[in-house]
């Protein structure tokens, strides 16, 4: 072939060429984000406020889609879930990380731990919260941030006011130990259920109460199923945004960095927003008046926590004497 008809072919392949490279534009890395709550809460919106900063800074190269409401799994299935690679992104309570062999998250389900989000800050932005994502790991996980949700509520259908009212109640809980031993100590009795069957266990009375922040208790309706809900504040209920570590090292550098960027902000966002979403709950709540709201004195509110601290005592060794030590340095925690 002479130089010229080279040329020519040449010419004629690379046009070809060109309007098939501007159609196998690559396709986005999907990030899969499951959780069990209701979008109208800390965690939803945050949930969807990270998929919007992710998708436009990087121009489409990444999709993240969001299933809420336990649309695609349970609290334990979404753990599983993400070890097989099935999702690539959680935010599970922090009460839910033991069954993984995590124990050590269990420190911030111990009641009356931290009296405000300041105490808690102190934890979750500080070295400790850092070395509690470190454990995750051995077990194919990341911790990328912690995000808020609030203080928890105690519900039921009769008014949880003294010590003695727990009595004998069956309470809904996360699958957590310490949640576990804080309602013995006051004489309840503990129930590990998933967070998509509380709703109905309510409704039909396989359970008397529960507990949980308003912002949950609100979206899913729980207040039409229970008649009194004390304004206790007796232990924090917050997240750890979880993610699969082979497919987050997998990524490409600029779009790790880039989202990385994405959940400094979203994790700004949530806890921003956690405070007012829980306050609007706890109004709304009020103004349905489907439940009483019930405060309690200060004497009261004692009363639980000194009932309350055989959950540190009974969980010392658990959980680590260290860690929760530390945790009592941080807060100034003090059981009388
Ligand atoms: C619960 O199960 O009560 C909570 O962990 C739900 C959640 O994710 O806030």
């Amino acid at each position: 072939m002479k130089l010229k008809d080279c040329l020519k072919a040449l010419v004629t392949v690379a046009a070809l060429a060109l309007p098939m490279t501007a159609v196998a534009a690559p396709a986005p890395i999907v990030i899969k984000f499951s959780h069990v709550v209701a979008q109208h809460t800390p965690k939803g919106q945050a949930a969807d406020y990270f998929k919007k900063l992710a998708e436009e800074r990087t121009k489409g190269r990444v999709k993240v889609e969001v299933y809420p409401n336990s649309q695609l799994y349970k609290d334990k299935e979404e753990m599983e879930a993400l070890q097989l690679g099935a999702v690539q992104m959680l935010a599970p309570s922090l009460a839910k990380f033991a069954p993984l062999g995590v124990k050590e998250f269990e420190v911030f389900d111990l009641p009356f731990i931290f009296d405000n989000y300041q105490e808690l800050h102190k934890v979750t932005q500080g070295p400790l919260g850092a070395k509690l994502l470190k454990k995750l790991e051995p077990k194919g996980i990341l911790g990328l941030a912690y995000w808020d949700n609030g203080f928890k509520v105690m519900s039921a259908n009769k008014p949880i006011k003294n010590v003695a009212d727990f009595r004998g109640q069956k309470m809904r809980i996360q699958s957590s130990k310490v949640l576990d031993s804080e309602m013995r100590s006051v004489g309840s009795i503990p129930q590990v259920l998933a967070f998509s069957e509380v709703y109905q266990a309510l409704q039909t009375g396989v359970v008397d109460g529960t507990e949980n922040p308003p912002s949950n208790l609100y979206t899913q309706k729980m207040h039409e199923v229970q008649k009194y809900v004390t304004l206790s504040d007796h232990g924090y209920l917050g997240y750890a945004v979880i993610v699969n570590k082979k497919f987050w090292q997998g990524l490409p550098a600029d779009i790790r960095t880039t989202l990385e960027g994405c959940m400094k902000d979203a994790t700004k966002y949530a806890n921003d927003v956690a405070k007012k979403d829980n306050d609007e709950a706890l109004a709304a709540v009020k103004k349905s008046g489907r439940s009483q709201l019930i405060a309690l004195t200060p004497q009261e509110r004692a009363a639980w926590k000194k009932a309350m601290d055989k959950a540190h005592k009974d969980n010392m060794g658990r959980i680590g004497a260290d860690i929760v030590k530390e945790v009592y340095a941080a807060t100034g925690y003090n059981a009388n």
